[in-house]
């Protein structure tokens, strides 16, 4: 990193706080409610100052910053330190962290307590758990404790093992009854939102109509009251195909793959540094410097 201050200079929009009553409020409006995903500070940042309701600290982190091939590995540790980095960037969007695999499928305590460490320890305003109705006695539980939860059902990625592969949930009947019943149970259990993931549009339009928590789609068409994507999908920064429902709106590994090379070129090629790019000497340091240089100049010339 530079000695440039990293965290000074430019201005700090005074956006208001985005809350679970926004994200409520703005269902009822019928104002389409946004949300990312971030895992470090400077993302984040960018994230927050460009507008986004809600920034999620995905489990996705496993795979697009740790490089697994699933969300399963990543642990409680790793998304309390990536939470708080993002907590530390964040002014105004809400930052919502997802708990990983295996930190809130064992007793009802276990899971409170790592819910509320999100809170205490990496500053979360809310955590997100996969799973319906059998998740409804851990979130009236982690509610007690004062931590909103988002609910997340359809294609639930901790599920992969379960569901045989990541598949479009809710495509028979009995699927789409599945969900609708998941769906209503967050929303009595109180959750502030629940992510729609891989679902088809048609069930989603349907579940959005039918819950009062604002529904926040991945791959779950339009008619959701929000939409989620993972920041590097929409970047290019995964490395592989993207899913159907992806929208690329950068392209970042060009981006960086160029600048990358440019250096390496300039570095080889003496272009960089320049003089411009380099720290002097002050005037009065540099004229003592040279006389001792000449004196010693003479010295040697004088042997
Ligand atoms: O981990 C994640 O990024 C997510 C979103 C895809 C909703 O859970």
């Amino acid at each position: 990193m530079s000695i440039t201050s990293f965290n000074e200079g430019q201005n700090r929009s005074a956006r208001p706080k985005i809350t679970t009553l926004t994200i409520q409020d703005k269902k009822q409006r019928r104002e389409p409610i946004t949300c990312l995903t971030a895992y470090d500070y400077s993302t984040a940042r960018l994230v927050d100052e460009a507008g986004i309701d809600m920034i999620l600290v995905g489990d996705s982190l496993a795979q697009v910053v740790l490089g697994y091939d699933s969300t399963m590995p990543v642990t409680l540790e790793e998304m309390l330190h990536h939470t708080r980095a993002v907590r530390r960037a964040v002014k105004s969007a809400m930052v919502i962290a997802d708990m990983p695999f295996g930190t809130y499928h064992n007793d009802l305590a276990e899971g409170v307590r790592n819910a509320v460490r999100f809170v205490k320890e990496s500053g979360a305003e809310a955590v997100k758990l996969e799973g319906g109705e059998k998740r409804v006695e851990l979130i009236r539980h982690v509610l007690d404790a004062e931590v909103p939860v988002m609910g997340h059902i359809g294609l639930t990625p901790q599920s992969v093992h379960k569901m045989g592969g990541y598949k479009v949930q809710g495509k028979d009947l009995s699927g789409i009854e599945r969900l609708m019943k998941d769906a209503v149970a967050l929303d009595r259990a109180g959750v502030f939102s629940i992510v729609l993931e891989g679902v088809p549009r048609e069930v989603a339009a349907m579940i959005s109509k039918e819950v009062s928590a604002p529904t926040i789609g991945i791959g779950a068409g339009p008619d959701c009251d929000g939409q989620v994507l993972v920041f590097h999908d929409i970047m290019n920064l995964t490395f592989a195909e993207p899913a159907k429902f992806v929208r690329r709106y950068g392209d970042a590994a060009a981006l960086i793959t160029a600048a990358v090379d440019h250096f390496k070129a300039d570095v080889a090629s003496g272009a960089y540094p320049s003089d411009q790019e380099s720290y002097h000497l002050p005037k009065e340091t540099k004229a003592e410097l040279d006389a001792i240089l000449r004196r010693k100049q003479l010295k040697t010339y004088s042997r």
